[in-house]
């Protein structure tokens, strides 16, 4: 039997109570299939105050030697500035480990009636994960002066936007042909354009692909017009950011919305984490809904190769939520959602 080493970051808020509640799916899917161990790291905005710092100098280092890093949510904003537990944990690892493709499903799940009237959607959202706008390059002089100036410019590299286009077509390619390219590329005149360009360049060697071009704008009313027509769907990091919140709202809540952050030449490990974030307001009371924590379990097992494992907490999670289970906010507890998706598997 294969053994897998799991760092897990549990983190802040309800980082902690869904990390908990995937850790024991885990443990139930493992039985007869796969063993574990973890590792949990007790880094977070608490430990920030005590150390000064989200990770420890050699965090990243340490995290290099896993199979896979599990984290809940990272971010406690009344005692560290999100702009400085971000950048001390969560960003880092994502491009220290060169993760640079966040996968991010949009369904409604057996059961889960979203806000729209569409229900057949399934999009994959494929969200560019270590430059774009997310870079960091930029400053601020003047500081809380009249001429103060703040830039931050968006980094676009001919090799990670390759990369990341790339890697949607293959998608594409194992799913329903179609591909959706998401710029601004009629305002911004240099990197969307070039982006536009790398899509058509690509386009020709993927002529299996169908390719639609969209601008951010037009692309938020389609997925709440006609979110049925998406397939995979590829943006860069702040509008991949933002798409897959409106993803998550059309799929029934954040509370549904699961994320991979994959490194696909395994050159370092991946990281799987709900999209929603702490949530300082709901931590601790057995209110968050597992279900996000749990389906980036499923994501996780198919990248370790337990292709069947991670199928079987898909089905379990739709066994639970088909039968009503956790469809609604306040409906049922972390407990009873997680006891719910572990006694489906174990049916
Ligand atoms: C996400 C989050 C993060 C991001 C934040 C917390 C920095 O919103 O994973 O979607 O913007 O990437
Ligand atoms: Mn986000």
């Amino acid at each position: 039997m294969k053994t897998y080493n799991l760092a897990l970051i549990p983190g802040d808020g309800i980082g902690v109570d869904v990390t908990d509640a995937a850790m024991k799916v885990l443990g139930a899917v493992a039985k007869g299939r796969f063993a574990f161990e973890t590792t949990s790291f007790p880094w977070s905005c608490e430990y920030y105050l005590k150390h000064g710092r989200m990770m420890p100098e050699d965090g990243i280092e340490t995290l290099r030697g896993f199979d896979a890093i599990y984290l809940g949510a990272v971010g406690w904003p009344a005692t560290v500035p999100d702009s400085v537990s971000l950048h001390g944990l969560l960003l880092p690892i994502r491009k220290a480990f060169n993760q640079y493709a966040n996968i991010r499903p949009h369904r409604l799940l057996a059961g889960v009636e979203g806000p729209l009237k569409a229900e057949g959607f399934d999009i994959l959202c494929i969200r560019e994960n270590t430059e774009g706008e997310y870079s960091g390059a930029g400053g601020r002089v003047h500081e809380g002066k009249d001429n103060e100036v703040a830039v931050e410019t968006s980094v676009f590299t001919r090799a990670g936007v390759e990369r990341i286009l790339r890697f949607g077509f293959e998608q594409a390619r194992s799913r329903r042909g179609h591909l959706t390219s998401v710029t601004k590329s009629n305002a911004q005149k240099y990197s969307m354009v070039f982006w536009d360009e790398v899509t058509r360049e690509l386009a020709a060697e993927y002529t299996d692909v169908t390719v639609s071009h969209m601008h951010i704008d037009a692309m938020v009313a389609k997925m709440v017009m006609a979110p049925q027509d998406l397939d995979v769907v590829v943006a860069s990091n702040l509008f991949g950011d933002i798409l897959t919140d409106l993803g998550a709202a059309i799929q029934g809540g954040l509370g549904f919305a699961a994320s991979a952050n994959i490194n696909p030449d395994r050159s370092a490990p991946s990281m799987f984490e709900p999209v929603h974030g702490s949530a300082p307001d709901i931590a601790g009371k057995n209110i968050a809904n597992p279900v996000a924590a749990i389906w980036s379990v499923a994501q996780m097992l198919d990248h370790l190769g337990e292709a069947e494992a991670s199928a079987a907490v898909l089905s379990a999670i739709e066994a639970a939520t088909a039968n009503g289970i956790g469809i609604r906010p306040g409906l049922n507890t972390t407990d009873e959602i997680t006891a719910a998706v572990i006694a489906a598997l174990e049916a």
